[in-house]
């Protein structure tokens, strides 16, 4: 899968894909992932790719033209299955979402900044509209890289063991059970006994009644759906 992340502040997003997980999606041939700097398509020497909002009031506004050349040379090399908009008024990111994009071949992920983009782009460009959350960050970028994340740790022969993306929390519906490791007391701390028996399918049976209580007492919406 390929992303393409467009961005006018492209050093915040460097550090997320050269770590772990998403370094070696790419380093594996799984993920290629390319930074565009926005500003090198800015309008003029200045490096201008905002402007006053129409109208008046507070804040700059993306232009438009930047954001078509540069999204016209990707389109020129390849076909995009989507382009996503970075926002705080699109659809809330769930793991559903996430599974959806993690389908697709090739992918741009455009980053707001100050009040946004120019409708226009909204509305003959963008394909999708995603939000992290009721609440606005500075910019579309920590966005796009849990956007990017969240795909990319679920496409195959991403993760060594393969079962883990699919025991996340919300794969099925529900949170994780709770999880130990050693020791198997601490302090006198102990972990549940059924964890230590090697019986598999009363320790599978414990896991799943774990994560209906643990959904029911914290997220009960997601057992109504
Ligand atoms: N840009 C600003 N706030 C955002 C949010 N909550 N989600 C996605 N992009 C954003």
């Amino acid at each position: 899968m390929r992303f393409d992340i467009i961005s006018c502040q492209p050093e915040l997003l460097t550090s997320p894909f050269s770590h772990s997980i998403l370094k070696r999606a790419q380093q594996k041939g799984l993920v290629e992932v390319h930074i565009h700097d926005l500003r090198k398509y800015a309008i003029n020497k200045h490096g201008q790719i905002d402007d006053y909002a129409f109208g008046g009031g507070a804040g700059m506004v993306m232009m438009i033209e930047p954001i078509d050349k540069l999204i016209t040379e990707l389109r020129a090399d390849r076909a995009y299955d989507a382009i996503i908009y970075m926002t705080p008024d699109g659809q809330t990111l769930n793991q559903k979402i996430a599974n959806q994009f993690s389908l697709l071949q090739n992918v741009i992920i455009l980053c707001g900044h100050y009040k946004g983009v120019d409708e226009r782009v909204r509305q003959h460009f963008v394909t999708h509209e995603i939000s992290i959350g009721d609440y606005v960050l500075s910019g579309g970028e920590l966005g796009a890289a849990v956007l990017a994340d969240a795909i990319i740790r679920i496409i195959p022969g991403v993760l060594n063991d393969e079962s883990s993306a699919l025991t996340d929390s919300f794969q099925d519906g529900l949170l994780a059970p709770p999880v130990y490791t050693r020791p198997a007391e601490y302090k006198g701390m102990k972990v549940p006994d059924i964890l230590l028996s090697g019986n598999n399918p009363k320790i599978e049976e414990w896991r799943f009644e774990q994560a209906v209580e643990r959904t029911r007492q914290r997220r009960p919406d997601l057992l109504d759906e």
